[in-house]
């Protein structure tokens, strides 16, 4: 895995931003994997900032969502479909019928989940797949104890979870007890995948997932077993790794071709 340590979030947003937007403007059928979350705010916040200022066009693009809560209709101001409205969709030139974001409402979760992986497989494959990560490790809504092979499925959300998430509900027993979810393994198969995390309540988790043994424990720690996996943090959230001074070194002594 590559760990880039930034002074800031936003400069560790900036940088993913960048990394997108080379995607999109190589490739411009490119297929993106999104997250929510607060953590990839400031990415989106770039991204929208270059399509307005740079001409940074999605329009070929394709999107697929990591997950959504099961019982949410789009219009609920909790869910993702919500969120990815307000952040990324209504702001950029992605095509809406490009646009995939796991039904929480479907009555049908197996045969919809997939589908959802059907989809991914038809448009071409995830090219790169943005990250945040939970505080106890859990990429998607892939918890603790996950199959490190798992495909898009049902889970149940930890207690831990429902708390760290329940500022955007009101209280923890608001926040849904069910979420649909892209798998570890569906994860694992993007070509490219750029973790960010930001804050020392990400210290722990990130240490674990870069420098602890790969374990179900934390779903994140099989990054380590990915070709092309990025991990983008700022200061807080890189407190706890103990290889700090050779991430830096590393970067900072990139061949120039290798640099954004
Ligand atoms: C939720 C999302 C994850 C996200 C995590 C961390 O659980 N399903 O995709 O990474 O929250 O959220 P935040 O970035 O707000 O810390």
């Amino acid at each position: 895995m590559e760990i880039i340590i930034q002074p800031s979030a936003d400069a560790a947003s900036q940088i993913a931003a960048r990394h997108i937007a080379k995607l999109v403007r190589e490739k411009p059928h490119a297929v993106l994997g999104l997250a929510t979350g607060s953590t990839p705010l400031g990415m989106y916040r770039e991204l929208v900032r270059m399509h307005r200022e740079q001409g940074l066009d999605f329009s070929s693009v394709t999107t697929f969502n990591l997950d959504e809560y099961v019982g949410l209709p789009a219009e609920h101001p909790a869910s993702y479909h919500a969120f990815m409205g307000e952040h990324f969709f209504s702001q950029v030139n992605v095509a809406p019928d490009r646009i995939h974001i796991p039904d929480g409402t479907t009555r049908h979760v197996p045969a919809f989940c997939q589908r959802y992986e059907e989809m991914i497989r038809e448009a071409g494959g995830i090219d790169l797949q943005v990250l945040g990560i939970g505080s106890d490790g859990h990429i998607g809504f892939n918890e603790p104890s996950s199959s490190l092979a798992s495909r898009t499925r049902i889970k149940t959300l930890t207690a831990q979870t429902r708390q760290d998430n329940a500022p955007f509900f009101g209280k923890p027993e608001d926040v849904p007890l069910h979420v649909i979810t892209m798998g570890v393994g569906t994860i694992m198969d993007a070509r490219q995948i750029l973790l960010l995390a930001f804050g020392e309540k990400k210290a722990q988790a990130i240490a674990d997932a870069v420098e602890g043994p790969i374990t179900a424990m934390n779903p994140a720690s099989i990054l380590q077993m990915h070709p092309v996996a990025k991990c983008i943090v700022d200061e807080s959230a890189a407190a706890r790794l103990k290889r700090l001074d050779y991430y830096r070194w590393v970067y900072d002594h990139k061949p120039d071709w290798q640099k954004l």
